[in-house]
């Protein structure tokens, strides 16, 4: 069931700005790819392409191409927010509805999506926060605010509600950053779990978390300041961290820049 992408000659534009040139990669269905790099090589950029998120931002473009197995999610006849469903995403600052309770953040997309049955949405709600490793912790609470949780339990929220769709990928953009290192943890086991059903691709600026994580890892550098980012290498991560093809992906992950 879950997917793969396959990215094609991708290039991104922010209006006149190249941000990302010639990116091709393979991603390969429920296993973990992780993306590194130093801050403003791309990765973010890259990712919000593969669900067309990028198109919120006024003058963002693209040329190449990105399939979802063979469907190519900028074909003309493709709906974006349809896209968005089938390829979820969980942002860097957990966004649940903070005043919402925790039961209805996690089927608040199934609603837009025109579901009233009670029982269904209740449904639907346990077993995203089941998957989410989060019911238990809230089972007793659902109709409490979802920011009442702490950050790691929002971060969870956002994943569940994520999930709530029935996604085929997900996206997530440096998902532990403002986490501590237990709901870092958390969240880590959890991606480890959910490979098992989805397609997931993870911005990270921590590479011992992409080496604990991923089994395939993309490296992003920026050649020059002013110059778009580029993909330089890709692997399997512990081939990629212990014996990588290229000095420039050594240096930068052996801390040494340039
Ligand atoms: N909304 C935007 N508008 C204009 N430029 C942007 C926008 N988002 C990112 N950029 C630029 O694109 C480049 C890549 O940014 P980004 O993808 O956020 O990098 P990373 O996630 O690797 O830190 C940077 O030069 C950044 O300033
Ligand atoms: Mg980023």
């Amino acid at each position: 069931m879950a997917k793969s992408l396959t990215i094609q000659d991708l290039n991104v534009f922010y209006g006149e700005f190249h941000a990302v040139q010639n990116v091709s990669l393979k991603i390969r269905p429920k296993s973990v790819t992780a993306f590194i790099g130093p801050s403003g090589c791309g990765k973010s950029t890259v990712l919000r392409t593969l669900n067309r998120m990028h198109e919120v931002t006024p003058g963002a473009y693209t040329t190449g191409s990105v399939k979802l197995d063979d469907l190519d999610l900028y074909d003309k006849n493709v709906d974006p927010v349809g896209v968005r469903t089938t390829v979820g995403m969980v942002f860097q600052r957990a966004n649940p509805f903070p005043t919402m309770s925790i039961r209805d953040n996690v089927v608040a997309g199934l609603k837009l999506g025109g579901v009233r049955d009670k029982a269904k949405l209740d449904e639907v709600a346990e077993a995203s926060l089941r998957g989410a490793n989060l019911w238990n912790e809230v089972k007793d609470r659902l109709d409490k605010p979802g920011g009442g949780l702490s950050g790691g339990q929002q971060q969870r929220l956002c994943i569940a509600r994520a999930i709530a769709v029935s996604p085929q990928v997900l996206l997530m953009d440096e998902p532990c950053s403002a986490l501590d290192p237990i709901s870092t943890l958390a969240i880590e086991d959890l991606i480890a779990e959910l490979k098992s059903e989805y397609t997931i691709v993870i911005v990270t600026h921590n590479m011992q978390q992409a080496a604990r994580v991923s089994d395939q890892t993309a490296f992003f550098n920026l050649k020059a300041t002013g110059k778009p980012g580029e993909l330089i290498e890709t692997g399997p991560t512990a081939k990629l961290f212990a014996n990588p093809e290229l000095k420039e992906t050594e240096d930068y992950i052996s801390g040494r820049f340039g």
